[in-house]
């Protein structure tokens, strides 16, 4: 066990590993899990990992929990990256690669997250867990949570795919549909937490999902031989997933893991809900509330984040950039795909390729650069806005 502490990453308060938290105490923001990396790094060599278990679990040094045998597993992790050889040629590109997260347990990246989240709030004797969901989360939760034992409760809007409604059913989460965004349903996850004694697991609320969201940056720098891309494409909702990265890479230079300069990181949107970009551009820090805001990437359709200084941080500091695409884009985008590389994305990871083409149109990314793009989920949860039809 190498965590040492857990550290407030906006006003670097300390708080005690191995209690419930969700917020910092002092001034509200996320809280970041720290480990002792001169520890971990007695066992954890780059050449031990060639004989460990095939799935986010092989970083177990630089992940939270105490006892083994409270973590969940369903084999989230150790996705495959793809090089896109046929997009790459009509592109121009011969080094554009897709980190397919499709591949995970519920079809998703959210598995990363859930897996230590509900381990760690196994270890630490929660009951049950909440969270607001735009729809791929709650279906993690959902399927961590029943081999936990624990009982879970998922609020989403009226409008999520039906798919990921449905799962959530049939993994026995107890399931509300809201009108509204998902920031009103965590409005609701909040208001009733304490009377209904529930764990809050959104987004960021609690430090431990993006410890396992991180785990894709430790793969990347691995499958990639330890050099990091030029740069990361990311399709941006809440920004566990960019924001555990940047923590992972942060941790390899510690432990000196890593050759080279770190990838700029580009966040994509849609133009329906775009508070990051908007931020972005405006110079800002945090990012104001996104108003009406409407996306058929219903991930991508979080209006508010709270981890938006870090996102920004790091797109920043990494040389990077955030740029939005339209619906018409990244559902034209996911057909494209398809049909040439035979990947059936979810439309927020499918929106990576419109963003690239603006950046190679604008110069900021270069043919000969070598470029990973995420597809976070499946395209098969969102039949409805493939088909136009009603389920
Ligand atoms: C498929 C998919 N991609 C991207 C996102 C956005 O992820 P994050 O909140 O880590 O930015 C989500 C979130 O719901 C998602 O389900
Ligand atoms: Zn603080």
């Amino acid at each position: 066990m190498n965590v040492s502490h857990l550290e407030c990453a906006a006003c670097g308060l300390h708080h005690e590993a191995q209690r419930l938290h969700n917020l910092c105490h002092e001034c509200g923001k996320p809280l970041f899990v720290r480990y002792d990396l001169d520890r971990a790094k007695r066992t954890f060599t780059k050449e031990s990992l060639s004989r460990r278990r095939t799935d986010l679990w092989r970083y177990r040094e630089v992940l939270p929990v105490r006892n083994d045998e409270h973590i969940v597993s369903l084999g989230e992790g150790w996705t495959p990256l793809l090089h896109l050889r046929r997009l790459g040629r009509r592109l121009g590109m011969p080094r554009l690669y897709v980190k397919d997260e499709s591949q995970n347990p519920t079809q998703s990246f959210k598995a990363r997250g859930m897996s230590t989240a509900v381990s760690m709030a196994r270890e630490l004797g929660v009951r049950k867990l909440a969270a607001p969901s735009a729809g791929n989360a709650g279906g993690a939760l959902a399927a961590y949570a029943a081999p936990a034992g624990l009982e879970c409760f998922v609020f989403m809007p009226k409008d999520t795919p039906r798919a990921n409604i449905v799962e959530c059913e049939q993994t026995g989460a107890h399931v509300t549909l809201m009108d509204g965004l998902i920031t009103d349903c965590g409005a609701e996850v909040a208001k009733r937490k304490d009377s209904e004694d529930w764990f809050d697991v959104s987004t960021m609320k609690e430090p431990y999902r993006v410890e396992g969201k991180k785990t894709l940056g430790y793969e990347l720098a691995e499958q990639l031989d330890w050099k990091l891309p030029d740069v990361i494409i990311y399709p941006t909702g809440g920004g566990t997933g960019l924001i555990g990265m940047w923590k992972a890479f942060d941790e390899m230079e510690q432990m000196g893991w890593l050759e080279g300069k770190r990838p700029r990181m580009v966040t994509v949107q849609a133009e329906g809900c775009a508070p990051i970009v908007r931020a972005f551009a405006a110079g800002k820090r945090f990012a104001d509330e996104f108003p009406n805001a409407e996306t058929v990437a219903s991930g991508l359709r979080v209006p508010r984040a709270i981890g938006d200084f870090l996102i920004l941080d790091a797109i920043r500091a990494s040389g990077g950039t955030a740029v939005t695409v339209s619906d018409k884009q990244l559902l034209a985008a996911t057909r494209e795909i398809g049909a040439i590389e035979g990947l059936f994305c979810a439309p927020e990871g499918a929106a990576c390729l419109p963003a690239l083409r603006k950046l190679l149109e604008s110069g900021e990314v270069k043919p000969n650069e070598q470029v990973v793009l995420f597809n976070t989920g499946a395209g098969v949860k969102y039949v409805e806005s493939f088909t136009g039809i009603t389920l």
